[in-house]
């Protein structure tokens, strides 16, 4: 992560440490706000990390029985605290060694003598403490949780899913005989009242704690996908050129006449409450007009600006600044247009349209190259390194639906050919017509 002089780089965090203490009874859904927090936190260039306790009893007690969580059982309690310690000793360490900025102790931490060793153990090293308890009483919520977990748990690899079910349900008993909700009024905490219904925040301290609180109030885990598609085709694509506000090519208006029979293909329904979202671009809303959703256009998803450099073709660009041309391509992420945006300028801008995404349901969004790649990169978890080099085919709807442990990716191709805009690293490649596309061809990948 970029730190220069104790900032870093892209966010407001000044020499900030944050330990993020998870708490709350089995199945729910820690572990899944615990990946999410470091997601975002990553994608806003803030380096944090997971460190689940579980994973360190495994070490030991790979596959234990719900006697093993039983408080009576002293060999179990023992092997359980020196999970968590050395848990800990690791996270001390990636603070100190690697400059960590969040970590996230996932465990139950269940008990206040628990919250208060973990306190004082991390709080003597100046790193903030802040407890995220995710409380839940629906019924359906927790047994999807159990569900997940015997399906997805190395606890339960390999054997029967009713027994395992079963199991889970006991150690869950377990822990509710001496499970003690946050009370102490002295820590930092959020507490998450069935995720999205509800959120009872204390002693809220920092820029960067507030941000962390902002994200966990806009979460809910109900389902929903989200559709991305780049604009249709064109007149600057065809001709090479980058950035402007050109009207859609003749392939590209009949992209647009294509684009509700392929949302209805992607599952996009007539009864769903869904909203299309496009830039404040002629090409997007060109694209989005046969839709019959609500619309909402936002500046905030224009295409990345490119400066002095808007209105050239990548050839142009090479020969008039050879230099910025090279520098781009040696760190695409943060190179920063004459004039303009770079990657890393384009996240900070994107970052209310993620909060909203979080809150929202499902949504359609019209866009951009390089928009959508800062998109795809935050439900996909992609780096810094590679996002600004995916491919984000014109003519092609990407269906993201966000699962419990990842997110799933189908694209649906319409068959309209277009251009590619796609330049490899250190090519000055011109604008390529694709090959014809396959009919409708769809294609499914899991990102877990
Ligand atoms: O070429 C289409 C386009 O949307 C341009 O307007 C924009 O500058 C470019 O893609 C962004 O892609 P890259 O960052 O790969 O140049």
């Amino acid at each position: 992560m970029p730190r220069t002089n104790g900032t870093v780089v892209g966010t407001q965090v000044e020499d900030t440490r944050i330990c993020v203490v998870m708490v709350g009874l089995p199945a729910r859904g820690k572990s899944l706000i615990a990946g999410k927090i470091v997601r975002y936190l990553r994608w806003l260039s803030v380096d944090a990390r997971t460190f689940n306790v579980g994973t360190y009893r495994r070490q030991d007690t790979p596959q234990p029985t719900a006697d093993f969580f039983d408080t009576n059982n002293k060999e179990g309690e023992r092997m359980r605290r020196a999970a968590a310690e050395a848990a800990v000793k690791d996270m001390l360490k990636w603070f100190s060694q690697e400059k960590g900025t969040v970590a996230i102790l996932d465990a139950t931490n269940s008990t206040q003598a628990r919250r208060r060793w973990i306190a004082q153990t991390i709080g003597q090293y100046g790193i903030e403490v802040m407890f995220v308890e995710s409380k839940c009483d629906d019924e359906d919520l927790i047994m999807s949780n159990i569900m997940e977990v015997k399906t997805t748990s190395p606890d339960y690899r390999g054997q029967d899913p009713e027994l395992a079910a079963k199991d889970f349900r006991n150690r869950i008993r377990n822990y509710e005989k001496i499970y003690e909700t946050i009370t102490e009024t002295d820590y930092t905490y959020v507490k998450l009242i069935n995720v999205g219904t509800q959120v009872v925040i204390n002693c809220i301290q920092d820029y960067l704690q507030s941000r962390i609180v902002y994200f966990l109030m806009n979460l809910h885990i109900k389902p929903r996908s989200i559709w991305l598609s780049r604009h249709g085709e064109s007149m600057f694509n065809l001709a090479g050129k980058i950035g402007g506000d050109a009207d859609l090519s003749p392939r590209g208006f009949r992209y647009s006449e294509a684009l509700p029979e392929i949302c209805r293909q992607a599952g996009i329904v007539p009864e769903q409450n869904i909203t299309v979202w496009t830039s404040t671009m002629k090409r997007t809303i060109q694209t989005a007009q046969h839709l019959s959703y609500n619309k909402l256009q936002w500046k905030a998803l224009d295409e990345l600006d490119s400066g002095t450099c808007d209105g050239l073709t990548y050839e142009e660009i090479e020969e008039r600044f050879p230099e910025d041309f090279r520098a781009r391509d040696d760190d695409k992420y943060n190179y920063r247009y004459r004039g303009g945006e770079s990657y890393r300028d384009l996240v900070i801008r994107l970052e209310p349209i993620i909060m909203e995404m979080e809150r929202q349901e499902n949504v359609m969004v019209v866009t951009h190259q390089a928009v959508i790649r800062c998109i795809y990169a935050y439900f996909m978890n992609v780096p810094q390194d590679r996002s600004p080099w995916m491919e984000i085919p014109l003519h092609t709807v990407i269906k993201l639906t966000p699962k419990a442990y990842g997110t799933k990716e189908e694209r649906f191709k319409a068959n309209i050919p277009a251009v590619s805009t796609f330049r490899p690293k250190y090519s000055s490649a011109k604008h390529q017509e694709t090959d014809s596309p396959d009919v409708n061809e769809l294609s499914v990948k899991m990102n877990v």
